[in-house]
């Protein structure tokens, strides 16, 4: 192993020198529109995957496109020997819609701005895949002695529905030593945290039909029932929208308060009201108290609503009495809860108190516990504070990544994580970035990390 090539100055040169080559192969990736949930994209989701194969082909590695019977994996391999441990890194290629009115550049163009990158997927999650990709570009050169390969997933942003099947049917080729997943968010900017957690999800919606069509609210208003105002009654029974509380009885019975360990590294975590504000450009809060917040966002189960369809929505008002309506719903986990005695209590809840409302049951992802501890979580720390010279703390994650679980349950090892995005990055949101520093830094940060793993 050349330890030169690996010292910070070094990397710091190897990404310079690789600069143009992860702009070229970012702005490939991002310019295919890989909508997982959008089916008039299945093409792009293909092309997605055969660049992302080619991408290893064409650095001398192994590039396979594993089919699940979904949207495809892909496994890039780069093999040393196999009496060499191996580390596997997870990405996704998916990515979320892009319809939102506030972008200023085309979602599907990424525009280089300085050191900003722009475009759909950039931050979630096809730079940090690059960063972790070009890391270990490095730590091939100078000839660290792992075998690293690359697990890519095409359906990540809808709830992994094909991932269990495509594991097991794959399972041959995935056999992996420990598993690192770049697909989080740091406090902020100089503040690298990784999770000891992530929320799980269970989605639902409520949908109430009371008439065959929209009716004259002069005519009938009064003695016919209206299925919006209806809704909003059991949406305000199920949870208090002002402080987000759910009122359906025993909802929080298995939550597992955060450890007083927990609790004092979150304290110290950095987390700043302020800063959080800004990054997400959120106007109020619904309390202003830091570790709240932090307890809220990663130690909280949550119950949300997405959407209300129903109803006229053009221009001024129709007076109508609207024959139908639905609201889109969805609980974010905490351990212990689980998706499925979730759902029972809504469905018990709503169905017993609201009768004709119909409760319809969407995709589920269980919360993970992490590991913080051992010689993997320890790397974590190592190449954080090595390439960004900044402590890392280990707080939670109140996003979802339904892989994560399934690969320690499927390939029997454990998952650790080193996320690159920022706050400020725009996750799912309109003008979606990443920038340069993080970039670059990761790559030193993944090379960093898989020379210190393949010291155990
Ligand atoms: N990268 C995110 C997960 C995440 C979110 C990590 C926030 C850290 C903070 C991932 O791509 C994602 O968006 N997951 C979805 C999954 C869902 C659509 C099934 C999520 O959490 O909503
Ligand atoms: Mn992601
Ligand atoms: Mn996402």
């Amino acid at each position: 192993m050349n330890l030169e090539a690996l010292t910070r100055e070094a990397l710091a040169a190897y990404a310079q020198d690789h600069r143009q080559a992860f702009e070229t192969e970012l702005k490939t990736l991002v310019e295919i529109a890989s909508v997982s949930s959008d089916p008039d994209r299945a093409g792009e989701i293909r092309r997605c995957a055969e660049a992302a194969a080619d991408l290893f082909r064409r650095h001398g590695g192994e590039g396979l496109v594993l089919e699940t019977g979904g949207n495809p994996l892909v496994l890039g391999r780069f093999d040393r020997d196999p009496a060499l441990p191996t580390l596997t890194v997870y990405n996704h290629m998916d990515v979320q819609p892009a319809n939102e009115p506030e972008w200023t550049t085309e979602p599907f163009r990424m525009e280089i701005q300085g050191d900003t990158y722009r475009g759909r997927g950039t931050t979630d999650d096809k730079g940090p895949a690059l960063s972790a990709f070009f890391g270990a570009l490095a730590a091939r050169e100078a000839g660290v002695p792992l075998n690293i390969h690359f697990l890519w997933e095409l359906e990540e942003e809808i709830g992994s529905p094909s991932f269990l099947g495509g594991l097991e049917r794959h399972r041959d080729l995935l056999g992996t030593d420990a598993i690192v997943v770049s697909d989080t968010v740091w406090i902020t900017r100089g503040k690298p945290s990784t999770p000891a957690g992530l929320r799980g999800l269970k989605g639902f919606r409520l949908t109430l039909e009371t008439a065959g069509h929209d009716l004259h609210s002069g005519v009938v208003g009064g003695a016919a029932r209206n299925p919006l105002a209806e809704l909003m009654c059991v949406v305000a029974a199920m949870m208090d929208g002002h402080t987000g509380k759910v009122k359906i009885p025993r909802f929080y019975k298995k939550v597992v308060k955060p450890s007083r360990r927990e609790l004092k590294e979150w304290a110290h975590s950095g987390f700043s009201v302020e800063t959080f504000k800004q990054d997400h450009e959120l106007h109020d809060l619904r309390t202003d108290h830091p570790l709240k917040i932090m307890k809220r966002i990663w130690g909280r189960p949550t119950m949300e609503v997405h959407g209300m369809v129903g109803g006229y929505t053009g221009p001024g008002i129709k007076s109508a009495v609207p024959p139908r309506a639905e609201v889109k719903m969805s609980c974010r986990l905490v351990p212990d809860m689980d998706e499925a005695s979730t759902f029972a209590l809504i469905r018990g809840f709503v169905e017993s108190r609201f009768p004709g409302v119909q409760v319809h049951e969407e995709h589920g992802l269980a919360p993970f516990k992490g590991h913080v501890t051992g010689p993997y979580a320890e790397a974590v720390k190592a190449a954080y504070a090595f390439a960004f010279g900044a402590p890392c703390c280990f707080t939670r994650e109140g996003g979802s990544i339904g892989a994560v679980k399934t690969m320690e349950d499927v390939l029997g090892c454990q998952v650790f994580f080193l996320g690159l995005s920022l706050p400020s990055h725009g996750y799912h949101a309109p003008n979606e970035n990443y920038d340069w520093e993080q970039a670059s830094g990761g790559m030193a940060a993944f090379a960093h990390y898989f020379q210190v793993v393949s010291g155990f």
